[in-house]
């Protein structure tokens, strides 16, 4: 039976314990990284103490457990995302790998002319590749813009499609504005116009589970290092369908059936888009986050999040002067600010000297800072293992802004 208890889940992470110049850490960069619980940390201490062996390659003992332990990782990150019979996982480095390996897939099945719906809160990474395939291929890229509290504007989104929309590409929560957006409802919507769909859920999963079955997107992407998991991993879920028949990302070891020097044949998905030595330990690790997850009761993890948020914004609006970007009722522990007398890295500073790490500037999503006309803002990013205490030594630092510029 999951369960929340927010005081014993922040004892799992050793990180948290630690000061910074005298001062306790206040992490409020999650959307940024996540910190790691001692589990994942072991786990893949333990692999490289014990279990260290190249997979797919050999028929000792240390192979084989290790090969054993890479495919059975899979398989349970599969089972808590709830991925459908028909999709693949591939681990790739993360969530801009994802993206440029289907963007790359793409690349000779659509023409000139044709047309990708994105919306104007992607981050970079869901972004950039899009743009390159467009100017590569002459296509035609649609941003859909914003409600005034920050939601996607999704009647604008839904006229945007035309009988040449090949591809919507949508994350599911908004780094900078914490905006959840309706992504079953969206990819119900696109399917219906006959488009392909791409969930980003890198800042969706350390919020809660995704069911990838009733979301029914033909890919969701996402980090291992923004769900308490190492770095260097993250994963590409996918249409089997589709993806068998993308011509491989990379090519190498490990990802063919035949080479001669007459030429090479190439296995299916997953291995087809795992050219090389993988991230081994790595999806161990997010493997094991995912099991950790599991054990967290999700409904009261996101209620203290969103109560830790509303005191931080409360602190905010006691200021005066501060302008908050994402407002709408359906959004995340994300809090996006500006406090009109002092610059977001000037206020940034003032708060590491209270210990509290936050993240300012543009957040990798320039196109939205421009569409926001600011050039930066400073934002707080919760996760399940903040506490009052966080939230007090943001408030401390706010005061210190005030002080200073005020
Ligand atoms: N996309 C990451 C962030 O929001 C890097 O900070």
């Amino acid at each position: 039976m999951p369960v929340f208890d927010p005081e014993k889940l922040r004892a799992d992470f050793p990180i948290l314990s630690r000061e910074v110049d005298g001062k306790a850490l206040a992490y409020l960069d999650n959307g940024a990284t996540s910190q790691k619980p001692q589990c994942v940390i072991d786990l893949v201490d333990h692999f490289y103490e014990s279990g260290n062996a190249n997979i797919h390659r050999g028929v000792h003992y240390l192979s084989r457990t290790a090969t054993e332990a890479y495919e059975s990782a899979r398989e349970t990150i599969k089972k808590a995302l709830n991925t459908p019979d028909s999709q693949e996982l591939i681990f790739v480095r993360g969530a801009t790998e994802a993206i440029n390996l289907v963007t790359n897939g793409l690349e000779e099945k659509l023409c000139e002319g044709d047309e990708i719906i994105l919306t104007i809160m992607e981050h970079h990474a869901n972004f950039v590749p899009w743009q390159v395939l467009a100017e590569r291929k002459g296509l035609k890229l649609h941003f859909i813009g914003l409600n005034e509290d920050g939601s996607l504007d999704l009647d604008a989104w839904k006229a945007a499609f035309t009988s040449r929309t090949k591809v919507a590409a949508f994350t599911h929560i908004s780094n900078v504005l914490g905006t959840i957006n309706p992504v079953t409802e969206m990819t119900a919507f696109a399917h219906g116009q006959g488009a392909l769909v791409l969930v980003d859920g890198a800042q969706a999963l350390p919020h809660g589970p995704a069911d990838l079955t009733e979301i029914g997107a033909d890919f969701y992407v996402f980090s291992g290092h923004k769900v308490f998991a190492p770095d260097g991993i993250g994963v590409l879920a996918g249409s089997r369908e589709i993806l068998n028949s993308f011509r491989p990302y990379q090519s190498g070891g490990d990802m063919i059936d035949r080479v001669s020097t007459t030429g090479t044949t190439f296995r299916n998905a997953p291995g087809r888009f795992e050219a090389g030595t993988p991230n081994i330990s790595g999806a161990l690790g997010l493997a094991e986050a995912f099991r950790y997850l599991g054990e967290i009761d999700w409904l009261a993890a996101a209620k203290h999040e969103k109560k830790l948020a509303g005191l931080a914004t409360g602190e905010l609006e006691s200021l005066g002067d501060v302008r908050f970007f994402g407002t709408t009722e359906n959004k995340t522990a994300i809090i996006s600010f500006l406090y009109d007398i002092a610059h977001p890295h000037d206020i940034a500073t003032i708060l590491d000297t209270e210990g509290v790490a936050v993240r300012d500037g543009h957040h990798c999503a320039q196109p939205l800072m421009d569409y926001l006309d600011v050039s930066a803002t400073v934002r707080a990013s919760f996760a399940f293992y903040n506490n009052e205490s966080d939230v007090e030594a943001f408030a401390r630092g706010m005061h210190k802004v005030k002080r200073f510029f005020g």
